[in-house]
């Protein structure tokens, strides 16, 4: 059995850097780390369809635009396959048969669902598709035998739960599936990167991202007017490293380099946090310096993402050909899963024999 890595993303909107520390970023080292045996990313279009039912175009179009966010961060189809979720139907199949085996109680139990549902207002109207969904995500990493799920603290839920699937169709129909393990972004900042605005999570309605494919200009702006410590007002005042946004961010991304390279009065980020704590050091150099950090980061990114745009069919073609070569793992587990669920019968002779055996004496 190899070391196999599954991740993907609802392609709902444009990536941000909230998924870039959160997960991408682990993922383009692991591609190029090469030790393990195979990758898939993809765009989870029917998860985003869960709570989008009504909005196809609005996946439709992100289809393209996750794409190109996964390309410029450093993704190399030629390492790693990239594929939709809707064009694999195995993972509708292998779905319909792991509902079998979680109960409606177990799903409401699930945090992430039970936050998500509340965000969306839902209340009573649970669409069942949606409801449902980390059932279909459990088969999204079971179908290709997944061993190791980079993703966000928030997919842990996702991830004990297919645990226990797979748990219960091994010792049900025998050993098939495989249990995953998630790996969490190395540091706390990157867990859950706050939005510009200090609040949860970075979400497009919210209007707190700052997008991969964002301009230098645009970032800059967003950086600015970034949340900071309010109470901080002079520059000779102490200020807070908790709660405070540009810090989190530079505890996301920067590194010793950066400060050698655009703020060599400081050692790392510790001196730094330590000269804005006693007071005396204004937000906007640190706004700056953070400003520096990204843009050396998102800059390669952006100029790939324009590069990879002026052939937008190559683009579909790359997910073409992912998705065929993702589709012969899929065909291959669940003819796995067929037999070992008794549902194969075509392909069983014996099966056959045993019937005729049976109907012979009456
Ligand atoms: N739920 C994930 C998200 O919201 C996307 C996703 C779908 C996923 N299937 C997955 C992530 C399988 C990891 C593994 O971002």
């Amino acid at each position: 059995m190899g070391k196999i890595i599954l991740t993907g993303d609802r392609p709902t909107g444009k990536l941000h850097v909230g998924h870039y520390v959160g997960s991408l970023r682990r993922r383009v080292q692991l591609q190029n780390a090469g030790d393990y045996d195979k990758m898939f990313v993809f765009m989870a279009d029917v998860q985003a369809l869960t709570d989008n039912a009504d909005n196809p175009e609005k996946i439709r179009q992100n289809i393209v635009e996750v794409a190109l966010d996964y390309l410029a961060a450093g993704l190399d189809p030629d390492k790693c396959t990239l594929f939709i979720q809707s064009q694999i139907p195995e993972l509708s199949e292998l779905t319909t048969y792991l509902m079998n085996l979680v109960t409606v109680s177990r799903l409401q139990r699930n945090p992430t669902v039970k936050t998500e549902i509340k965000m969306r207002n839902f209340e009573a109207n649970i669409p069942v598709g949606f409801f449902c969904y980390p059932v279909s995500q459990a088969a999204d990493i079971t179908l290709f035998k997944a061993t190791t799920v980079p993703a966000g603290d928030d997919q842990e839920p996702m991830l004990e739960q297919t645990r226990e699937l797979v748990h219960r169709f091994n010792t049900t129909y025998g050993n098939v599936l495989v249990e995953p393990n998630i790996l969490l972004p190395q540091n706390k900042a990157s867990m859950r990167l706050p939005g510009t605005d200090g609040k949860a999570k970075m979400s497009k309605s919210l209007g707190n991202c700052i997008y991969l494919s964002d301009t230098a200009d645009e970032v800059w702006r967003k950086i600015k007017t970034m949340f900071t410590d309010p109470d901080h007002l002079r520059v000779e005042d102490p200020g807070k490293i908790e709660g405070n946004t540009v810090f989190t961010y530079l505890d996301a991304f920067s590194c010793d380099e950066d400060f050698a390279e655009f703020w060599p009065e400081y050692k790392n980020l510790d001196e730094l946090k330590a000269h804005y704590r006693k007071g005396g050091l204004g937000d906007v150099k640190c706004k700056k310096f953070l400003n520096s950090v990204l843009n050396k980061e998102l800059e390669p990114m952006r100029q790939r993402r324009h590069e990879f745009a002026q052939d937008i069919p190559e683009i579909f073609n790359i997910l073409k050909k992912g998705t065929e070569k993702a589709r012969e793992t899929a065909a291959q587990t669940m003819d796995e899963v067929r037999r070992a669920m008794k549902i194969d019968y075509f392909n069983d002779t014996a099966l056959i024999q045993q019937q005729v055996e049976k109907f012979k004496e009456s």
